[in-house]
């Protein structure tokens, strides 16, 4: 076979990961990300090209230029926006669903049917036909308390009720904020669920779905989920329950989506990622695993945290996953345990000053660095936007991980840098 020329599209440390990753394989001959960033193009193999990611013409005629063996998609929205079909379309193959699939990410309220009609334990909702109908439904059903977009809103579209912050409040803010003022907009209402949160990865091929990796991912700004939610501060992985859980997810979330995949011919190819939150069910006095959110993508920064532990050819499960042809051994892992905690500029989420990176951690056998809001300008890196660099360290426990990558992080240097101190602290023993 000839070595494999492979397009990956997006910019962030979840595609910095991703190329890393595939760079490893020997089935790999180049990388290119479109449009990537200055830490992919250090990559070994890797270069980038400045196309953007909804430029799918650009894309098609790319992949025809360079002979791209297939295309891997990062982000959320080509993937709602049709990148799959389109690049398929003309003759190009793509790991990543199609937009009907995608709609597990895209619409809130298509996740939730598709949960309810494959009997998918969820939180109980109604959906909301605008602002109005959203405020009226919520009198008459206080334990409504999570209020979510029906539509991608890169994740500014959730809002839970707490101390601080009633149901209408939510619901104002939500149609103020995520929906731009709409006030037609359809909206998810939910019951609040307790527990603990877990994100499960399965690997798909168009016939079934397989148990990829676990992660718990830190959403909140601030240590001790404080703040305002974000893209992903930090994450570990594996989830240390889900050895515990295993069956129950088995028996609750992943058969009936294999049941899904084969009576409705739901061809998904690609990463499904799926949001756990595992509950203890009062009335029934069991535990339940919960979908609480599909992704039709990987997770970042799960990703950045679970990818050095994979011992298995990543290039090698995406071309299995696109041709039909997976099966569960051929996906195999370390028995690392790996935590990544993400840089930002302080006033994140909110916009800053760029600033310039003055000095990186050396990288190691078990500490990597992925890059994410970064740009380069006259052989400066700058710390430009959003959530900077992931840095990941992955040893054999979380403690020792855990030492590691607080250690290297300090090293970072820009103006403002700022990071949660508290990932997988859990896990760590004194
Ligand atoms: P989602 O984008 O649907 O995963 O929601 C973002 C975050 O909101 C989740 O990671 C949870 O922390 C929280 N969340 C979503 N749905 C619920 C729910 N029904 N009950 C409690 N928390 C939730
Ligand atoms: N870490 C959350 C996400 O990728 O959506």
């Amino acid at each position: 076979m000839d070595l494999l020329k492979i397009l990956v599209i997006g910019s962030g440390g979840r595609e910095h990961s991703i190329c890393w990753k595939l760079a490893q394989s020997q089935l790999i001959d180049k990388i290119y990300c479109a449009p990537g960033n200055p830490g992919i193009a250090q990559e070994a193999k890797c270069e980038i090209t400045s196309i953007a990611v909804l430029d799918f013409q650009a894309q098609v005629e790319f992949c025809e230029q360079k002979k791209i063996s297939f295309v891997i998609v990062g982000p959320d929205n080509p993937l709602a926006c049709g990148i799959v079909d389109y690049l398929q379309q003309n003759n190009i193959k793509v790991f990543g669903p199609n937009k009907q699939c995608a709609k597990l990410e895209w619409s809130k309220i298509y996740a939730k049917e598709f949960m309810m009609l494959n009997k998918i334990p969820t939180a109980k909702y109604l959906i909301g036909n605008g602002y109005n109908d959203a405020l009226a439904k919520l009198k008459a059903n206080p334990w409504l308390k999570v209020f979510k977009a029906d539509g991608l809103c890169y994740g500014k579209g959730v809002y839970v009720a707490n101390d601080n912050n009633d149901s209408s409040e939510c619901i104002n803010l939500l149609y103020q904020n995520a929906l731009n003022k709409d006030n037609q907009a359809q909206i998810v209402m939910e019951e609040k669920l307790c527990g603990i949160e877990m994100s499960l990865f399965l690997l798909c091929d168009g016939k079934q779905a397989y148990p990829f990796y676990t992660s718990q991912d830190y959403k909140r700004r601030y240590d001790h989920d404080q703040g305002p939610n974000t893209g992903g501060m930090g994450a570990y992985s594996p989830h240390e329950l889900y050895a515990d859980w295993n069956q129950l997810i088995e028996k609750y979330i992943i058969k009936p989506i294999n049941n899904n995949f084969h009576n409705a011919q739901f061809d998904y190819i690609g990463i499904l990622y799926v949001g756990i939150m595992l509950v203890k069910d009062s009335t029934k006095n069991e535990l339940i695993p919960y979908v609480l959110e599909f992704n039709a993508r990987f997770g970042d920064p799960e990703t950045q945290a679970m990818l050095p532990l994979l011992n298995s050819d990543l290039a090698y499960l995406c071309l299995n996953a696109i041709n039909g042809n997976l099966n569960q051994n051929m996906i195999t892992w370390s028995n690392a345990k790996s935590i990544a905690v993400v840089t930002v500029l302080n006033q994140y989420p909110n916009p800053t000053q760029p600033s310039i990176i003055t000095n990186m951690p050396e990288e190691t056998n078990n500490f990597k660095l992925f890059q994410a809001g970064t740009v380069r300008q006259n052989d400066q890196l700058i710390a430009q936007s959003g959530r900077v660099i992931a840095a990941v360290a992955f040893d054999y426990d979380y403690t020792q991980a855990y030492h590691i990558v607080y250690n290297k992080i300090k090293e970072i240097k820009y103006n403002n840098i700022d990071y949660r101190k508290d990932i997988a602290l859990h896990l760590v023993q004194s």
